[in-house]
Parts: structure tokens; C-alpha cells; sequence
């Protein structure tokens, strides 16, 4: 299959974009217009591949995307470019209003002008979004699942539940062949150190302060990326057109639960630290909470086990050693993403 990737330079889209190369014969096209968020030293291991290909391309230059589609005839379109930080949405909305919908809608628009004319069966466009189109849940409600309506807190979700919005309406409109999944926050190896836990461990390895919003007891319910991809192939082979899957990875734990527990392995691995702490902990400080924090968050992804036999792989201890791990041993990596 010709796969198409948008937002392919970017954290979760360079997993999916090494997992389909390095795993499967497929072909793979990557399309990123390279904002800050991107690092094309996460493809390292896939630029050379012959199955690989990449175009520097915004998703909103419609001109640019129809003569792409037209050129290369995928039979699959992951989308996975968007805006993708909350606190960036609450103090500029504009790059997500064009990214996250007007892209998406002139994705949309162009898929379905190539779609009718060029004859794809099993054509597959599947629109990656989030939990947090939700809204927020209390302690005690039951984990979201593919019918909980929508209630976007934040510029950012409320971006992402558009696009969703559109995706869908074009299946029920047109018969357009897409499928929408909705995750969890996502963690691991290559991701931009303005999320929680790489920059948590990037502001502890220069002995800086940890900022922690608010008590800290909001509630995350963290999946690991490599799971997640897992879980979007799935959804490619065996998914339903018109449907949704949520996909959670079964670990749900407190913001500062999490920061502590990163601060305990860098204790453990790390003997002489910065700035003359005794525990990477001392450097926990807790800041004026984000507005309209949302409480928490939580996933049913029964529905996704049930019907494509998908699991997570990764249990939360595990994955978050190897995550650090994998931030120590490429500091290379933070300092280019950075720049
Ligand atoms: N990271 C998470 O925890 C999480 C959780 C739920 C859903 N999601 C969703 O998953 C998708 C990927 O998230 P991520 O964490 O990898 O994001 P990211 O910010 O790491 O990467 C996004 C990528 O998209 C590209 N991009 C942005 N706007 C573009 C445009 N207009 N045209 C072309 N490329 C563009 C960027 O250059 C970047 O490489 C997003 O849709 C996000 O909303 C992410």
C-alpha cells in the first residue's frame, strides 16, 4: 500500500512513520510543513529507505496537496498534523484554527476530489484526534467511550473537535471512507520537551525548576506511543469506515505522580546532579494552574480490544524508565529540537 502521513516530522507521526517502515513493506509519504514541534532527526532511520519519501508541505496549501495526491496515488492518509499544545492554544489560537481545521477541511476537500477521480477501492482516510474532545471527567465517571458527547475546554480541543466534526459529517455527506480515532496523552521516545514528561526530564538534568499546575492532581491516563501506533494499524486493516475507536493505554495517574516518578529513576541512574540537590524532587514547584484545566481524563478502549484484538504492550513503570532512558542517552536530540 501507498500510505500517506501528514504531520509525519512530529512526535507521534515519526513513530508511526519508523514503525510502517522499519516493520511492513508499505510505502510511505510523509507530508510536514516543519513547524517547531517537527525534528526530521526522528526519521534518521528511515530517510534513506526507498520506501520512504517526504514533501515539505502545509496541509492548508490546497494547491500543493491536490497536485501531491494526484502525483502520488496513496491509498491511505493518516492525518496527524495539527497544533498539538495546549498552553500554546490559550495564548494564540490562530495556528490552530488554520492548522487543525481549515487543514483539515482542505485535506477533506482534496482527498475527496481524488477519490472521484481515480478509482480507489478500500480507500482509507483516518483522522487522528484526541480525549480531550470530551472534556473533562470527575473522579468517580465512568472512562470516556466512543459515544460521549462533545466538550471541548480548551482552544485546542475545541480545534480538534471541529475537525473531527468535519471528518465525520464528509463520511455522512459524501460516503467519505474515514475513520476517526481518538487517544490518549501519549509518551515516549522523540517527543517535543514542551509536554509534560520530556520537560520534566530536560528541566531536571539542567537543575531547573519543575512546574507542576496547580496541586498537580490532574489526572492523565498515559499511552505509549509505540502502542498507539499499534493500535492506527490496527485500525488501517481491519477498521470500520464511519467509525470511531478510542485508545487509551490503561494507566491513569496524577500529574505529580508522574513527575516523581521521573525524579526517582534520574535519583536512581543519575549520582552527581545539578546545583547541589539531593533529589531531583527538590526542584518540584508548584505554578498558577492552566485556565480551564481539565480534571481528568480517562479511556474505554474496550471497544478497539474487543473489535480489532488490539492491547497496550507497555505497562506505565516500564515504558517510563525506558522513555527516560531514552532522553539520557539522546540529550543530541533535545539540544536540535530546541534550537
Ligand atoms: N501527543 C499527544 O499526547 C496527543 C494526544 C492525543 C491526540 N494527539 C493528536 O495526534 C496528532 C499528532 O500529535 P503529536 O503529539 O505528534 O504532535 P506534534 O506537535 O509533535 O507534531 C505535529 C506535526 O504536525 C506538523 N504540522 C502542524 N501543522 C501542519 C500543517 N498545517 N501542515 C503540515 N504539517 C503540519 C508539525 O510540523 C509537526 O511535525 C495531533 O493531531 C494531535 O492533536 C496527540
Amino acid at each position: 500500500m501507498k500510505i500517506l502521513v501528514t504531520g509525519g516530522a512530529g512526535f507521534i507521526g515519526s513513530a508511526l512513520v519508523r514503525f510502517l517502515i522499519n516493520t511492513t513493506e508499505h510505502q510511505v509519504i510523509n507530508v510536514d510543513k516543519l513547524s517547531y514541534a517537527s525534528n526530521m532527526k526522528s526519521l534518521d532511520s528511515v530517510t534513506d529507505n526507498e520506501n520512504y519519501s517526504f514533501y515539505k508541505y502545509d496541509i492548508c496549501n490546497r494547491e500543493k496537496i491536490d497536485i501531491l495526491l494526484e502525483k502520488e496515488k496513496p491509498d491511505v492518509i493518516f492525518n496527524l498534523a495539527a497544533e498539538s499544545h495546549v498552553d500554546n492554544s490559550l495564548a494564540n489560537s490562530r495556528d490552530f484554527i488554520f492548522s487543525n481545521i481549515i487543514g483539515t477541511y482542505e485535506l477533506i476537500e482534496s482527498t475527496r476530489n481524488y477519490l472521484l477521480k481515480n478509482q480507489k477501492n478500500n480507500f482509507r482516510f483516518i483522522h487522528i484526534s484526541t480525549d480531550e474532545v470530551f472534556g473533562d471527567l470527575l473522579p468517580d465517571d465512568s472512562p470516556f467511550t466512543e459515544t460521549n458527547p462533545y466538550k471541548p475546554s480548551s482552544p485546542y480541543s475545541a480545534s480538534k473537535a471541529s475537525s473531527d466534526h468535519l471528518v465525520r459529517s464528509w463520511f455522512r455527506s459524501y460516503g467519505f471512507p474515514a475513520i476517526i480515532t481518538n487517544c490518549s496523552n501519549n509518551y515516549g521516545p522523540y517527543q517535543y520537551p514542551e509536554k509534560l514528561i520530556p520537560l520534566v526530564i530536560s528541566k531536571a538534568l539542567k537543575g531547573e525548576l519543575l512546574p507542576i499546575y496547580g496541586n498537580g492532581l490532574q489526572i492523565r491516563d498515559w499511552l505509549h506511543v509505540e502502542d498507539h501506533v499499534s493500535a492506527l494499524y490496527k485500525v488501517l486493516l481491519n477498521g470500520k469506515v464511519g467509525d470511531s475507536y478510542n485508545i487509551g493505554g490503561k494507566n491513569e495517574k496524577t500529574n505529580i505522580s508522574v513527575v516523581k516518578e521521573i525524579c526517582r529513576i534520574l535519583d536512581e541512574t543519575i549520582k552527581v546532579k545539578p546545583n547541589n540537590i539531593s533529589s531531583f524532587s527538590d526542584l518540584i514547584s508548584f505554578v498558577e494552574d492552566r485556565p480551564g484545566h481539565d480534571l481528568r481524563y480517562a479511556i474505554d478502549a474496550s471497544k478497539i480490544s474487543k473489535e480489532l484484538d488490539w492491547d497496550v504492550k507497555y505497562n506505565f513503570d516500564d515504558g517510563l524508565k525506558y522513555t527516560v532512558d531514552w532522553y539520557l542517552d539522546n540529550i543530541s536530540w533535545v539540544s536540535e529540537t530546541l534550537k
